[in-house]
């Protein structure tokens, strides 16, 4: 099936969170309800969100500051907003608070008196129509959450990954904001632009890609491959490149998800503290090498990626991470060799794994982590491939 949906619409450049206001102002609200959901007291200051109340706005402001958000943490948000019930969630910040904020959407108006209801509200899915619409304004360009309708909640109680999922959960709109990342440190905005970059090439290659989606995914590796090194030396023209860049992935995965880079690197976000755009980007050649001989369209991926082949992949995300001042292997990462087994047994993510072009299975997934270990087995694999 050939077929793209996505009602987000997108406004993008430098300065133009100033479309806020007028963008809530089309939402015709019925109270004029708004919760602010920020990573820091500082970016309430900014004149888009400072003005609210003098617009006519109830606002009511939050401050989000963890990452991976757990099932735990939501529950905690979702007690402190509901009685205000608003009618808009503005989340301002990067991958978590856009994930918290849309999930919170589909929690509004429900009876959960514990965190084991919204597990179980969680397990089946059963949202409705969400009782409040979000605008995402993302400050790192990686996640393109704000463009998708799903969450990634974490719940290491039960040691998994859910996901918060709901089609009639797209934001209102999404205002991506270069300006939002200025000061960003390098290995910050390295690490979400190889995440950004992830999704784009999981996404061409996906088992549900779609002529939409592939072009999409294309515009998006140029824009961020392209712009890498301008990020590590810090200009402010790879940083424009980089919100639109991860925009235009999340576009793109939007409609496909993600396959099996994504799906093997949740566990080694989560049981060995490796950020998830590293993560993805280290797997990003060996399973680029798996997928290979099923991809009837390699040139212009390779093309927009700038290199002639998976080997190359490798070796290029392993510079950009070790120029960010960032491991390029789990080993350096503080990963236990032991552990591999366990850690490729959790690395078949539903919904992930299933969607990538080859499959796979634990022992696929084993001989990729053995890959990525250190340099020495990355040196053999490479002699040896
Ligand atoms: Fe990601």
């Amino acid at each position: 099936m050939n077929r793209y949906y996505n009602p987000v619409q997108t406004v993008e450049g430098p300065g133009c969170t100033g479309e806020l206001t007028g963008l809530l102002c089309e939402m015709a609200l019925k109270e004029g309800r708004v919760l602010l959901l920020v990573w820091n007291e500082e970016v309430l200051k900014r004149p888009a969100f400072a003005g609210l109340t003098d617009a006519g706005f109830t606002v009511c402001s939050l401050v989000f500051r963890a990452s991976n958000p757990t099932v735990e943490q939501l529950f905690e948000t979702y007690q402190a907003t509901r009685d205000f019930a608003p009618e808009v969630v503005v989340a301002v910040g990067g991958g978590s608070i856009m994930d918290v904020g849309k999930s919170l959407c589909c929690l509004y108006g429900k009876d959960l008196p514990d965190e084991d209801s919204l597990r179980r509200l969680i397990a089946e899915k059963s949202y409705g129509r969400p009782a409040a619409r979000w605008i995402g304004v993302p400050t790192t360009a990686g996640t393109g959450s704000e463009v998708t309708c799903w969450a990634t909640i974490w719940d290491p109680e039960r040691d998994v990954k859910r996901s918060v999922e709901c089609r009639d959960n797209y934001a209102f709109a999404a205002l991506v904001d270069p300006e939002l990342a200025v000061g960003m440190p390098v290995a910050l905005a390295v690490s979400s632009a190889l995440d950004a970059a992830a999704h784009a090439v999981e996404s061409y290659w996906a088992r549900g890609s779609n002529a939409v989606s592939r072009g999409l995914a294309l515009e998006a590796i140029r824009t961020i491959m392209g712009h890498m090194d301008g990020l590590l030396a810090g200009t402010r023209e790879a940083h424009d490149a980089m919100a639109r860049g991860s925009m235009l992935a999340g576009l793109a995965f939007s409609n496909t998800k993600t396959t099996a880079c994504h799906s093997i690197s949740y566990p080694l976000t989560m049981h060995c503290g490796i950020p998830h755009g590293a993560a993805v980007s280290m797997l990003l050649g060996p399973v680029f090498r798996l997928n290979a001989p099923a991809l009837d369209q390699q040139a212009p991926l390779l093309e927009a990626l700038g290199v002639s082949g998976p080997d190359e992949l490798e070796e290029t995300i392993c510079g950009i991470l070790r120029r960010s001042g960032q491991p390029a292997t789990l080993k350096e990462w503080g990963a236990h060799r032991e552990d591999l087994p366990r850690l490729a047994q959790l690395g078949m993510t539903k919904g992930r794994a299933d969607n990538n072009p080859v499959p796979i299975e634990p022992a696929t997934i084993l001989s990729i982590l053995e890959h990525i270990y250190s340099t020495e087995s990355y040196n053999l694999n490479q002699k040896g491939a």
